[in-house]
């Protein structure tokens, strides 16, 4: 049978600490940055080995014909308006970026943030419903640092003994898309509610950066 594959944008920090514990589970992962394919291949070796570059507009080419059809965003906030929605068109689109006080933000995302909307709702129009691209976000990742997901991510444990990872999400569709990725990756999924949720999981919300249970995600529910 052929691997599953899922797409990373952003092959720093946290989109390469995504790939390990994706290619840990048996998931065949295509990664890009800025870099060329051949540029990122050395920069890989390193820190995602067996992951295969690619460039930007082909990140979602794989994870459509045999994966999912799952991108995880992991670009600084600030770096968004060089992310072209056509890159991801027709995908579940995960979330997991931030917005850190001192990036100076793309305009159209620090209007969503002064309208007081959660980040995820305003990337969500971006590359989704605002462009017709059919992407379906999917807030999730964001809020475990990448120095934990390795350790975070333990797939030979039981669910109720692993780290629990939020995700919030307007197309149930989509949701159960990424919860089995999360499950297969060894965290244990928990659904906060649709994207208006996903405040909680923000920087200074109570589930960011913190080694979370289940029970305690779902206590931080209405
Ligand atoms: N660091 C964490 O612990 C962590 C955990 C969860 C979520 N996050 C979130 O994930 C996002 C990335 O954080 P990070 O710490 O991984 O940042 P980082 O280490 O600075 O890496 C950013 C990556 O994005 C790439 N990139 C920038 N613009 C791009 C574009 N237009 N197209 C394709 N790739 C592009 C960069 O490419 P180059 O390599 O070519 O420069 C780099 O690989 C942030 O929103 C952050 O809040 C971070």
């Amino acid at each position: 049978m052929t691997e599953p594959v899922v797409g990373i944008l952003g092959a720093g920090r946290a989109g390469t600490a995504f790939a390990r514990a994706m290619l840990r589970a048996g998931i065949g992962v295509d990664i890009c940055s800025t870099r060329s394919p051949k540029a990122l291949r050395h920069h890989l070796k390193i820190y995602a080995p067996g992951a295969a570059p690619v460039w930007p507009a082909e990140i979602a080419e794989r994870t459509k014909a045999q994966g999912p059809a799952i991108v995880v965003l992991a670009v600084p906030q600030e770096e968004l308006d060089d992310v072209d929605p056509q890159w991801v068109a027709s995908t579940v689109l995960v979330d997991a970026t931030n917005r850190w006080h001192d990036e100076l933000l793309p305009s159209w995302l620090q209007a969503g943030i002064d309208e007081q909307l959660p980040t995820s709702m305003v990337l969500a129009g971006r590359f989704g419903a605002g462009s017709g691209t059919g992407v379906r976000l999917v807030k999730a990742l964001n809020h475990i640092a990448h120095h934990d997901v390795e350790s975070s991510a333990t797939p030979e444990l039981p669910l109720a003994q692993r780290r629990a990872a939020a995700v919030a999400a307007d197309d149930d569709d989509a949701r159960g898309r990424v919860m089995g990725l999360l499950v297969r990756m060894g965290l244990d999924p928990v659904s906060v509610g649709a994207l208006p949720a996903s405040r909680i999981m923000e920087p200074d919300g109570p589930l960011f950066n913190r080694p979370l249970r289940r029970a305690d995600v779902l206590r931080h529910l209405p």
